[in-house]
C-alpha cells in the first residue's frame, strides 16, 4: 500500500462528504459468496491509511472495495449525475453537481500533513507538492505528471470527467473510485491470504 494521492484524498474527503458510505461497504468478507462476486477477500492493509475507514456496516448498493478499474471514467461520469441513464432500476441518489464544482487544490497539503499526524507516512517533499500533484494528476500532458506517478505508484493519471478546463470534484472522486482495490498484488496471496512472496 501507499498513501493517497492528493487528489485520491481529496476524492475520498467527497465520498465521505456525500455519505456514499451510508450505502456501500469496502470490505470484501472471506465467504464464498462474497469472493466470487467482489474479487479476493479485503486484507487489514488496504485500510491501513484510512482515517476514518470506510468498511461500512450497511449494503443499499455493492461493495465498492474493487470498483477501480471495473467501468471506465464515461461511465462513472454518467451514473454519479443520474445513476438511472445506466441502471433503470437504481436507488442511488444523483450528485450533478460535482461536474461543476471545482475541487480545491489550495487545501491538499493541509490534508496530507493532518494525515500525517494520525500515522501516513507523508514526506515533506510529498506535501510541498501536494498542490502541484493534485491538479497534475487530473491533466496527464503537463509537465508535472510523472513526477506524481513516482510519488505515487499505479495512481492513474487522466482527465477523469473530460473537461480539461477545470480539476472538478467529479475528477477527484473518480481518481479515488479508480483506485480502490488495485494497490495491492493479489498474485503474491494464496487462497488463505498468505504472503506467497
Ligand atoms: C441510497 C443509497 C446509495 C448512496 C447514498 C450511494 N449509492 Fe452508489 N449505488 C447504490 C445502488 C443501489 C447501486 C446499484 C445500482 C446502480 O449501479 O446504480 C449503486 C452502485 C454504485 C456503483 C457501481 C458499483 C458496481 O460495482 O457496479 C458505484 C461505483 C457507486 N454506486 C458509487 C457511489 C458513490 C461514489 C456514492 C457517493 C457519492 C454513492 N454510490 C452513493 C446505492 C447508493
Amino acid at each position: 500500500m501507499r498513501p493517497y494521492s492528493p487528489l485520491e484524498l481529496a476524492g475520498r474527503d467527497i465520498y465521505i462528504r456525500e455519505g456514499c458510505y451510508n450505502c456501500h461497504s469496502q470490505m470484501i468478507r472471506s465467504l464464498r459468496d462474497e469472493v466470487e462476486r467482489y474479487g479476493p477477500y479485503s486484507l487489514a492493509t488496504e485500510s491501513m491509511y484510512d482515517h476514518p475507514f470506510q468498511w461500512g456496516s450497511k449494503r443499499t448498493g455493492p461493495d465498492l472495495a474493487r470498483v477501480g478499474g471495473k467501468y471506465f471514467d464515461e461511465w462513472h461520469v454518467a451514473h454519479l449525475v443520474d445513476p438511472r441513464d445506466l441502471v433503470p432500476e437504481s436507488i442511488m441518489p444523483g450528485y450533478p453537481w460535482l461536474m461543476t464544482t471545482p475541487a480545491h487544490s489550495a487545501t491538499s497539503a493541509n490534508a496530507l500533513k493532518a494525515n500525517r499526524a494520525t500515522g501516513v507516512p507523508y514526506t515533506d517533499e510529498m506535501i510541498e507538492a501536494a498542490e502541484a500533484d493534485f491538479t497534475a494528476q487530473a491533466q496527464p500532458d503537463s509537465d508535472g505528471a510523472a513526477a506524481v506517478a513516482t510519488r505515487y505508484p499505479k495512481a492513474v493519471l487522466r482527465d477523469f470527467d473530460g473537461n480539461p478546463e477545470m480539476v472538478s470534484e467529479m475528477d477527484a472522486l473518480i481518481a479515488y473510485l479508480q483506485m480502490l482495490g488495485t494497490l495491492v498484488d493479489f498474485k503474491v496471496y494464496d487462497a488463505t491470504g498468505s504472503n506467497q512472496r
